[in-house]
Order: C-alpha cells, then structure tokens, then sequence
C-alpha cells in the first residue's frame, strides 16, 4: 500500500520511554497511568478520566455502573460500528436503533424523540468519524425521559461541539486508543470521562475485580490499562491538537481538490469542530472507486457496508426495522485517507483517482 488509510506514530522518543517501562519492573497502572488520566481530564475538561483495556471495555464497564441490565432499553444509531451496541446487548438490554442524519452520519434527533420511552436507560450518540453529534437536541430528549446519555467518542478525539470537547458534554464518555484513531497506543486501549463522582467511582472498581478500599466490593473484570501504553498516550495526546489541525488541512485540500464532482463531501456543522478520524464521501460509484484506489495503492475503507439493523444477529432480537437513511449511507459511503501524515501530493494523487472515476 503506497498511501494508507492510517498510520501510527513512531518516533525515539516513545521507544525510549517504553525501554524505561520495561526496566521499571511495573507495567501495570502505575505512575504513567495516573499522569495520563490526568492530563487526558485536563485536555477535555473534565473532572474524573479513567483508563481502560480498551474503548469496548469502556463501555460495558459504563453500562454496569449505570446497571443496565435485563428489562432496561439501550437507544444506539444504526449506522455506527457494532461496539456501540453490543455491549448493552450482552448485558440483557433491548436496543432501540436510531436513523441517523445523512450529512452528518449522526444520530437523528427526531427519531430519536419518536422512538424514545420511559424503558430507555441510556442514549448513546456517536460522533461519528470524528464529527460531533447534536448534544443540545439529544440531551433535552434524554433529560425529559430521565435517560443517561454515554458519548461514543471512540472516534472523535479532540472534537469540539460549540466549543466544548465531546466526551464531557454528556453524563460519561469514552474514547478507544486503538492504533488507527486520532490518538492511540501501540495495541488496545481507552478511556472513559466524566464529571459525575459515583460513575467514576464504579467503573474504576469494576475494572479491577470490584476492589475498593482493599476489598472486593462487587463482581468485576480485570480491564486494567498498563504503563507501556500509558507513556504512549501520554506522547501521542501532546500532539493531538497539531495533528487534528492537519487532519481539517487535509479536508480542506480534499474540498478544494473534489468541488463539482457527482459525490458528496462530509460535512461540518456551524457547532462542530470536525476532526476527521476518516474522510467519508458518499458516491453512487463505490465499487468503482474501491477498485480504481486497490488498483493504485491507496489504502480505503467501507464504514458501514450494513446498517446494524440489517445483522441477522440484530434481526433475531429485535425483528425486522426500517431505517432508510442509514441503509442509504451504507450503500453509498466509502472513507479516504486523511490521516495527519500525509503530503499534499498525497491528497492529490488520492483525488485524481476519485475524480477520474467520476468524470
Ligand atoms: C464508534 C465506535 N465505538 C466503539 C469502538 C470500540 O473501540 P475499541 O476498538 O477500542 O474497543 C469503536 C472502535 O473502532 C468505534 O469506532
């Protein structure tokens, strides 16, 4: 692959650091850990961060906190990756599925609002592939059905919705560190946020085995993070604002390299501060365009080629659902590299594939 749809960031500098992990003797939850919480709670501005195994791992441990469980209903986007739902799932909740925005990708408030009754325990909007999702409109949704709202931030790292950082906009957030978003670590990893002291309380002993205080206090799980990729991140989240600035430089080229073309650009909404963890077009020619991009060298991906509802999985437990602009998308999306480590002639050559193949 000559240009790819994600790189990792690798420099001396971590590598050094990690050899210091090494020698240290202690690779698990230590003093990186706890540096790293507290500069990630600095950086979205809020009270409590607490680091993970992984962004899934986040959210399960959210949910039991929360205690949603069995005769509880989980309301999640269509169009999103299946974590957002699968979670709830296995904890006994009946998800309830959102349509979603066709600019945007989002979650739909109006469907929302339709769709939305008292089982409903939590709301989980997704910024998805790094633009913010309408957390006004959502919020009051939530508010008046006493629902809690989880942010999806899996993708969004650094995205701003009328100025504040997604992730502490809602009751409780979370982030995946997986390699290929906006800021990583050199395997799995996330990160929950929140202001609410209790929540933070419970999902910091759920996921050490339910130990507060030197005792087990509840049922947990082992879903600790550890100091290797704690220095990591703590490397990787210094650059984040410089390279989400050069991710909405590389959107940029992509508008002004793929004006007048039949296929449309993703959109920023007035609030939004977008950070493109991928630049999604939609087009009627994908299958085209993905084999012209192979035939070149250029790394693509297809996020969501099915709706959730279209999962014979999704299907067995909730029936057969209609949510037409989710499907839309699935049919029409297809996502370029935007990465922060690329050339302007690298968003060229990627734009003259696209625009050959829709001349
Ligand atoms: C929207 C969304 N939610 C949740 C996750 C789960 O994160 P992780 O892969 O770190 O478990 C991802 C990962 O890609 C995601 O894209």
């Amino acid at each position: 692959m000559k240009i790819r749809l994600a790189e990792p960031y690798i420099d001396e500098k971590i590598k050094r650091k990690i050899l210091d992990v090494i020698d240290s003797k202690h690779y698990v939850e230590g003093r990186y850990t706890r540096e790293f919480e507290e500069k990630f709670s600095g950086y979205i501005g809020v009270r409590y961060s607490i680091a993970v195994s992984s962004g899934t791992s986040s959210l399960l441990l959210i949910l039991r906190a929360l205690d949603i469980g069995p005769g509880d209903k989980v309301a999640v986007p269509d169009f999103t990756f299946i974590a957002t739902l699968s979670q709830g799932v296995l904890l006994g909740a009946k998800p309830v599925l959102i349509d979603v925005d066709y600019e945007t990708m989002c979650m739909d408030p109006d469907d929302l609002k339709k769709k939305m009754d008292y089982k409903v325990k939590a709301v989980i909007p997704v910024h998805l592939f790094g633009h913010p999702a309408p957390m006004d409109e959502i919020l009051e949704i939530a508010k008046e059905y006493g629902a809690y709202v989880i942010e999806d931030a899996a993708q969004a790292h650094g995205a701003k919705y009328k100025g504040r950082y997604v992730g502490g906009i809602g009751d409780v957030g979370y982030f995946s560190l997986y390699p290929s978003k906006n800021m990583g670590v050199y395997g799995e990893g996330g990160i929950i946020t929140t202001n609410d002291e209790e929540i933070a309380r419970r999902v910091r002993r759920l996921k050490n085995h339910g130990v507060e205080d030197g005792e087990i206090k509840e049922f947990g799980y082992n879903m600790k993070f550890n100091e290797i990729n704690a220095v990591v991140a703590l490397e990787t989240l210094k650059y984040l604002p410089e390279w989400n600035e050069r991710r909405r430089r590389n959107a940029e080229l992509y508008r002004e390299y793929l004006s007048g073309i039949d296929i449309r650009l993703p959109t920023q909404r007035e609030y939004a501060y977008h950070v493109y963890n991928l630049y999604t077009i939609k087009t009627g020619r994908r299958d085209e365009l993905a084999k012209e991009l192979k035939k070149e060298g250029i790394g693509y991906g297809i996020y969501y080629d099915k709706p959730l509802h279209k999962l014979e999985i999704v299907k067995e437990l909730i029936g057969e659902k209609s949510l037409p602009v989710s499907d839309k998308l699935s049919r029409e999306v297809i996502s370029l590299p935007v990465h922060p480590f690329l050339s302007q002639s690298d968003i060229e050559k990627v734009s003259k594939v696209v625009k050959k193949v829709h001349s």
